[in-house]
């Protein structure tokens, strides 16, 4: 067989596993055959990229290139739908039609899927490219992440040229399970469509990935005009047959239930029969099995189905005349978004602050919200002039979170300036992330000494922010070392500072002398020493922050890296923080003005043996000697392991006590390990003879 034959049979081979695989769960193949024959190709299509099909399966484990999602205008109109807020703006979008198109009319309606809009563009049959909405005119070019999703046909059985149209989205069970897997708070998504907005925009493919999208397409178009359908039920069935994922909760709304039966079998489609008297009950059952559906939906899309009228109708600026989406009333507020304002934080880094106009949001009026950084605006593909979706749950900072409608003045999605708002120092790009490196950036020096002193930290709070600002435009307070060694009886009769409000200041700031080595430690600010690092260093054999400042000039990190759930990464980070002159130069101060640089040798807690290091516990049912049982996760973290709250391939223990069903089936179907009580008493050395109910909070706490 020589070279080009074997990349087809390779080729043939994989795509018929993968199909099996994916549509029918079943493996025809051993997963480590699987990836030989996989390596395999991909390395043959490596030495002779002109034998590599175009719609190889090699493409859908993605790649470490990269990506750069350039801009692309649209061949299609890629617009939005005006909208309704009740059963009768429904009611009267229908008669409003019937009456205009002056003859019989039927309606789709399908599910208004809260994900990511996407455009997939297939030339004689080939994918050759998957584009986000944009502004409607340019989108970005995100094809390498979208060819990861199993759904999303790299081929079809036609060699047409066509555009679909479809939302990319994560699953609520995709969404938890990914999410509780991810370790870093920060990283965490705050819903499943912020998720797969940040998956769409992985730099590289075989991260995207790993991310569980799928996508359900409701539109085609075609660009041979001739082989369109006649209606949306003949595109959709259509869809179907080229293999395209179609939502399979179909509503078909005719003047009589029967009617509409009848069309939606001669299309040959699934989907449920309706007459337009039946519209308020169809709204009501939606909103009610919303909350029970797989995948979070925020409305109802009515269409027109015959696509003659869609023509004759066509499309205002925005909208197209034959379609309209009912929204659900949501715990989220509509904005205009008025500007976007940057902010600079204690650690230099950057944040942009939407600007909106003021709504009324869980009992109070917001007028700003924030947009956490130039990624997540770039997903948002976010532009001034935008109507956005506000959210503010529980106590949170309100954030922007989709946007619902497009400006009408064509503003493009907006851009942090290069340069910082505060010093004009120029902003340097670190993960993502932007920041100010200019040390002295007066913002950061406010945000650093505001942090030092805040409630978290060394609490002294007769120091806040705003008598920071004060003091610092004084020219009294210009470092951290400054609390301790500047003279504020010169602040008082500053505007808001009274002698007595200076001497309580004298005060508080005396009195935070005392605070605790870990606590000096975290409140100095260093990125990746945040209040439980701090403790775990001090707890773990760096107890002193000599002995920090030793490993930082040795650079040998092992030490540091032995204390679980410190990487790699987070210790060459402290190691080089803690070898800045200035850090050194205010430990040094500090040290001198009496604050504790090592911890109190009384109060050190017994140290635990690590046995569960590198392990991943989770914990299900009730238990006779933890109650609550959030006290046997603190056993498994005191001896260096890590809790999670879901069952997942990467949890190695389940702690099974009585009760429990979904997490023990879960754990039994991945070959999880269950650990019992009694079993884990004795793993922490305790037997349950040994331990009373009664007293065993106190032996355990
Ligand atoms: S039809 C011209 N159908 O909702 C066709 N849109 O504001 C217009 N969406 O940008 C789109 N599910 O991203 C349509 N079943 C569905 C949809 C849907 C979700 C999104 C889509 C669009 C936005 C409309």
């Amino acid at each position: 067989m020589d070279i080009k034959e074997e990349i087809d049979k390779l080729t043939a081979d994989l795509k018929v596993y993968q199909d099996k695989y994916y549509k029918e769960g079943r493996s025809l193949v051993s997963d480590s055959e699987y990836d030989r024959l996989s390596d395999r190709l991909a390395a043959l299509e490596k030495e002779h990229p002109e034998y590599m099909h175009p719609d190889s399966p090699t493409k859908r484990v993605g790649s470490d290139l990269t990506n750069d999602f350039p801009e692309v205008r649209h061949s299609i109109p890629v617009l939005s739908l005006d909208k309704a807020y009740s059963d009768e703006a429904v009611l009267d979008f229908f008669s409003r039609s019937i009456a205009k198109g002056g003859g019989a009319l039927s309606f789709a309606a399908e599910e208004k899927i809260d994900g990511i809009s996407m455009v997939l563009y297939y030339e004689k049959g080939l994918l050759v490219r998957a584009v986000t909405r944009g502004n409607g005119e340019i989108g970005n070019d995100v094809t390498p992440n979208i060819m990861t999703i199993q759904s999303v046909p790299l081929a079809i059985p036609e060699p047409i040229d066509i555009a679909v149209r479809g939302e990319v989205y994560i699953s609520k069970e995709g969404f938890r399970k990914f999410n509780d897997a991810e370790a870093d708070e920060d990283k965490k998504a705050a819903n499943p469509r912020n998720l797969a907005a940040g998956a769409v925009r992985r730099q590289k493919s075989s991260e995207a990935r790993q991310v569980p999208l799928d996508i359900f397409c409701y539109e085609g178009f075609w660009g041979d005009k001739s082989l369109t359908p006649p209606d949306h039920l003949h595109i959709l069935s259509k869809l179907k047959e080229l293999g395209f994922r179609i939502n399979p909760h179909f509503a078909f709304f005719d003047s009589t239930k029967e009617s509409a039966r009848i069309k939606l079998r001669n299309a040959g489609l699934e989907g449920t029969p309706y007459g337009f008297s039946d519209i308020g009950e169809f709204i009501e059952e939606k909103t009610s099995e919303r909350g029970r559906l797989p995948y979070e939906i925020d409305g109802l899309v009515f269409k027109i189905n015959e696509l003659a009228v869609r023509d004759s109708f066509g499309y205002t600026e925005h909208h197209p005349r034959w379609a309209i989406a009912y929204k659900f009333e949501s715990p989220q507020a509509e904005a205009r978004l008025l500007g976007i304002t940057v902010q600079v934080g204690r650690t230099g880094r950057i944040t942009p602050v939407a600007e909106i106009s003021p709504t009324k949001l869980g009992g109070s009026t917001i007028r700003r919200a924030t947009l956490h950084n130039q990624e997540y605006i770039d997903e948002l593909e976010l532009a001034i002039g935008d109507t956005v979706s506000i959210s503010k749950r529980g106590d949170v900072i309100p954030a922007v979170e989709s946007v619902i409608d497009k400006n009408e003045e064509g503003n493009t999605t907006y851009s942090i300036p290069p340069v910082c708002p505060c010093c004009g120092t120029e902003l340097v790009k670190i993960g993502g992330l932007q920041y100010c490196p200019e040390y002295t950036c007066p913002d950061q020096v406010k945000g650093r000494i505001a942090f030092f002193a805040s409630s978290d930290q060394m609490d002294i709070d007769t120091l806040g922010p705003k008598t920071v600002e004060i003091l610092y435009e004084a020219g009294i307070l210009r470092s951290i070392e400054d609390i301790y060694t500047a003279d504020f009886t010169k602040a008082a009769g500053l505007p808001g500072l009274g002698v007595k409000s200076v001497s309580q200041l004298i005060d508080g700031v005396k009195e935070s002398r005392s605070r605790p080595f870990a606590v000096v430690l975290s409140s100095l600010g260093v990125a990746d020493i945040g209040k439980k690092s701090a403790e775990l260093l001090s707890s773990n054999g760096f107890g002193s922050i000599d002995r920090i400042l030793d490993v930082s000039d040795s650079g040998d990190i092992s030490a540091l890296t032995a204390i679980p759930s410190i990487g790699e990464v987070t210790a060459e980070n402290i190691v080089s923080a803690f070898r800045s002159p200035r850090l050194r130069k205010t430990i040094e101060i500090l040290r001198t003005q009496g604050l504790h640089m090592s911890i109190d040798m009384d109060s050190v807690e017994e140290q635990k043996e690590q046995i569960f290091s590198g392990q991943v516990w989770c914990i299900t049912g009730s238990f006779d000697n933890f109650n609550p049982r959030t006290l046997a996760l603190k056993e498994v973290e005191k001896r260096g392991g890590r809790t999670v709250s879901s069952v997942t391939s990467k949890t190695t223990h389940l702690l099974a006590g009585r009760g429990g069903g979904s997490k023990r089936a879960e754990a039994e179907r991945l070959g999880v390990r269950i650990v019992d009580e009694k079993e884990f008493l004795e793993l922490i050395g305790m037997d349950s003879g040994s331990v009373s109910s009664t007293d065993s909070q106190l032996t355990l706490l």
